[in-house]
């Protein structure tokens, strides 16, 4: 995999029409490229004409894909639960089962769910494709999806602390009394399978977080449109990768009409703005117009 690409912007700026006309653009110069959806509310299917529910071809080496989000936060959990209960014998006494369903209601949830989604499709398809396309969630979740993989790092580490403390007393006590422990209580790190767990997440959250932060290989692209709200809510997303330690790509400013131009060089100066012009009179835009949209600006990302 060449580049990861990320749209972010209000809802209904574009993001979902520029991920597409990109996605294509890039089947159109023979490349092969993968475009998910991570969108609970997904639309590719509508704006593709084809049914993603499963991975499928769409044009030329594009293939396509909707995350099925709340599918993966019950497999998250499952698989999360499976593991614990291997772990930790009494957590099946406490009926941790019967607690999935409000579970998957719990805050961070979703944005968990949808970030190791990402994480295992990188990993499987990084070496099937040149470029994978993302159409992604409303701002708020794709900044919480962004944040995760450090947020999760420093957790980690303290879990990963407090267990080498563990293991490093039941040594103490084994030390004066042999047989204070059973065959299978683990004294040694590389033995341990909390120990081993923890190290599996955070080779996982590494991976993400050294993409997302990574400028070349992780586009970040800002779509807004021709008004004030759209203008704002991308000032404040700058900021907030800002304070992520990452930057934004490049702006898209989506259905733009130069002759009444809002000034954003005060918003996104010294950010490589592309104009996308608005295509009217049509209720759906079809490929050709999509790979118009991108003929603007998609080369220029490629370098
Ligand atoms: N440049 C454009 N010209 C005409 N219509 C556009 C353009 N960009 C987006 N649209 C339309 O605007 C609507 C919202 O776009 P969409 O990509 O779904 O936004 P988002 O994914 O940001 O919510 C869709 O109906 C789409 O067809
Ligand atoms: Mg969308």
């Amino acid at each position: 995999m060449r580049r990861l690409f990320l749209f972010l912007g209000k809802g209904g700026v574009g993001k979902t029409t520029s991920s597409v006309s990109l996605s294509y653009f890039l089947a159109d110069k023979g490349y092969k490229v993968f475009l998910f959806s991570v969108d609970p509310a997904h639309n590719l299917s509508d704006v593709t004409g084809v049914d993603l529910g499963k991975k499928r071809n769409v044009y030329k080496g594009l293939d396509a894909l909707e995350v099925d989000v709340s599918g993966y936060v019950e497999k998250f959990l499952k698989d999360t639960i499976r593991k614990m209960k291997k772990l930790y014998k009494q957590l099946s006494i406490a009926g941790i089962d019967s607690m999935i369903d409000s579970m998957k209601l719990s805050p961070g949830m979703e944005e968990t769910a949808v970030l190791y989604a990402i994480q295992e499709l990188v990993e499987i398809e990084s070496g099937n494709y040149d470029y994978l396309v993302v159409d992604t969630p409303p701002t708020g979740l794709t900044l919480r999806i962004l944040a995760l993989p450090k947020l999760n790092l420093d957790w980690i580490n303290v879990l990963r602390m407090w267990r080498l403390k563990i293991l490093s007393r039941r040594r103490m006590v084994a030390g004066i009394k042999e047989d204070a422990f059973g065959r299978d209580v683990p004294l040694e790190e590389a033995e341990d399978k909390v120990l081993g767990e923890l190290g599996e997440h955070s080779r996982k959250m590494r991976m993400m977080w050294d993409l997302f932060a990574d400028p070349v290989r992780c586009k970040k692209m800002l779509v807004v449109n021709q008004d004030k709200l759209s203008v704002e809510e991308g000032r404040r997303i700058k900021n907030s990768l800002k304070g992520l330690g990452m930057d934004l790509s490049f702006v898209i400013l989506n259905k733009w009409s130069t002759s009444e131009a809002l000034d954003v060089k005060e918003a996104f100066g010294g950010l490589r703005l592309f104009e996308v012009p608005f295509i009217s009179g049509k209720s759906q835009l079809d490929r050709e117009d999509l790979l118009k949209l991108a003929s603007g600006w998609a080369p220029e990302v490629l370098s």
